[in-house]
C-alpha cells in the first residue's frame, strides 16, 4: 500500500497521529519527556488548570481496584498564572499541539475568564472544557445534579458562552455518569464545540473491611483503567453515530488493540490515560501499533479505519 495517512483534523487543529494523552495522567508532559519523543503524539493534553491554585482533595487520593484504579485528586494544580509562566514554555518547545484542559471551581464565569486568557496564548491549540470531573462540585448545574456534563441545558449554555470569547478549538469532555450521554454530546455540538472527548471517570467506591473506611479520603472517587473500557467504547460508538463533530475516545486504553477498539467504534482520535502510569511510553507504542495495523489491514487513512467496523448479522 502507498502512503498511510495518520493525521486527523480536530477543529482548527491538525494532529499528526490520532493519539493524545488523557488530562491528569501525563502531568504537564515534562514528566514523560525522558521516556519517548513527545513529537510522535498528535497532541498533548494538560492536567486540568483552574483560575486559582488548588490544593486538591484529602488523602488517600488513589487506590487500586480490579483492572483499574479509583482517584480523587480533586484537580490539584498551580493555577493559570503559574501554568502559563512555568509549564507552557516547555510544552511550546515541542511543536506538538497543546490542548489545555480547564475547569471552574464555581460557575461559568471562571471558564469564560480562563478561555479569554488562553485565547491570547499562541501556544494553546485547543481548550478542553472539563465539565465532568466527579471530584469537585459545581453551582451552575440543575439542582439534583452536580456536574455541568450531567445537564444538557447547562452544557449548552457553558459551551455557547465559551464559544463567544474564543476562536480556539473547543473540546468538551463528557461524563459517563449520566443516563443519556448522546443528548449531552448533541448539546455541546449545537452550542459550537468543535469536538467531544469521552469518557471521564465513572464514580465508584472501595471500602477496607478491616478499617471499615473508604480507601479514598473523599469517600467517593473516579474509576479508570481497563475496567471501564467496555462502557467507554459503547459510549463512543453511540455518540459517534449521533454527532458530526470528531470524538476523542478514552477509557482503559492499555495497548494497541484497545486503542483500535475506540477508532473502530467511530473515534477520530484516542487518549491514553491510566495506562501511562503502568507504562510511561505506552502512547509511543500505540502510535506505532496503529500505523502497523493500518498498513497490514490496508486502511489508508484514519477516517477509513473509523468506518472499518464489521457488524455481525
Ligand atoms: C489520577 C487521575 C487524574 C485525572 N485528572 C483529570 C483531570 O485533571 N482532568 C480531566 O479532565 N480528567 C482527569 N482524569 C480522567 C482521565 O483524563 C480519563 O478521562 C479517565 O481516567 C479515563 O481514561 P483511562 O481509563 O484511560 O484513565 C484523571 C484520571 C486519573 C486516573
Amino acid at each position: 500500500m502507498s502512503r498511510i495517512r495518520t493525521e486527523v483534523r480536530i477543529g482548527r487543529m491538525m494532529l499528526r497521529t490520532p493519539v493524545t494523552v488523557a488530562s491528569g495522567t501525563f502531568g504537564y508532559a515534562s514528566e514523560f519527556s525522558g521516556f519517548f519523543d513527545l513529537r510522535i503524539l498528535g497532541a498533548v493534553t494538560t492536567k486540568t488548570v483552574t483560575l486559582k491554585p488548588r490544593r486538591g482533595n484529602v488523602p488517600p487520593r488513589t487506590c487500586e481496584t480490579p483492572a483499574g484504579m479509583l482517584n480523587s485528586v480533586g484537580l490539584e494544580n498551580p493555577g493559570i498564572d503559574v501554568f502559563l509562566k512555568e509549564k507552557m514554555p516547555f510544552l511550546a518547545g515541542y511543536k506538538v499541539p497543546v490542548i489545555v484542559s480547564i475547569a471552574s471551581e464555581s460557575d461559568n464565569r471562571e471558564f469564560i475568564e480562563l478561555a479569554r486568557r488562553l485565547d491570547h496564548c499562541r501556544e494553546a491549540a485547543a481548550i478542553e472544557l472539563n465539565i465532568s470531573c466527579p471530584n469537585i462540585r459545581h453551582t451552575t448545574a440543575r439542582p439534583g445534579t452536580s456536574l455541568i456534563a450531567q445537564d444538557a441545558g447547562a452544557t449548552y449554555r457553558l459551551v455557547k458562552a465559551v464559544r463567544a470569547v474564543t476562536k480556539k478549538t473547543i473540546i468538551t469532555k463528557l461524563s459517563p455518569n449520566v443516563t443519556d450521554i448522546v443528548s449531552i454530546a448533541a448539546a455541546a455540538e449545537e452550542a459550537g464545540s468543535d469536538a467531544v472527548a469521552l469518557i471521564n471517570t465513572i464514580t465508584g467506591m472501595s471500602i477496607d473491611a478491616s478499617s471499615r473506611k473508604s480507601r479514598i479520603g473523599a469517600v467517593i472517587g473516579g474509576l479508570s483503567g481497563p475496567a471501564i473500557r467496555p462502557v467507554a467504547v459503547r459510549m463512543v460508538w453511540e455518540v459517534s453515530r449521533r454527532v458530526s463533530i470528531p470524538v476523542i475516545g478514552m477509557g482503559g486504553i492499555c495497548d494497541t488493540d484497545s486503542a483500535l477498539e475506540f477508532l473502530l467504534a467511530g473515534a477520530s482520535a484516542v487518549a491514553v490515560g491510566t495506562g501511562n502510569f503502568l507504562s510511561p511510553s505506552l502512547a509511543d507504542e500505540i502510535v506505532k501499533g496503529i500505523r502497523e495495523y493500518m498498513r497490514e489491514n490496508r486502511f489508508g487513512s484514519v477516517s477509513m479505519l473509523r468506518k472499518g467496523m464489521k457488524y455481525a448479522r
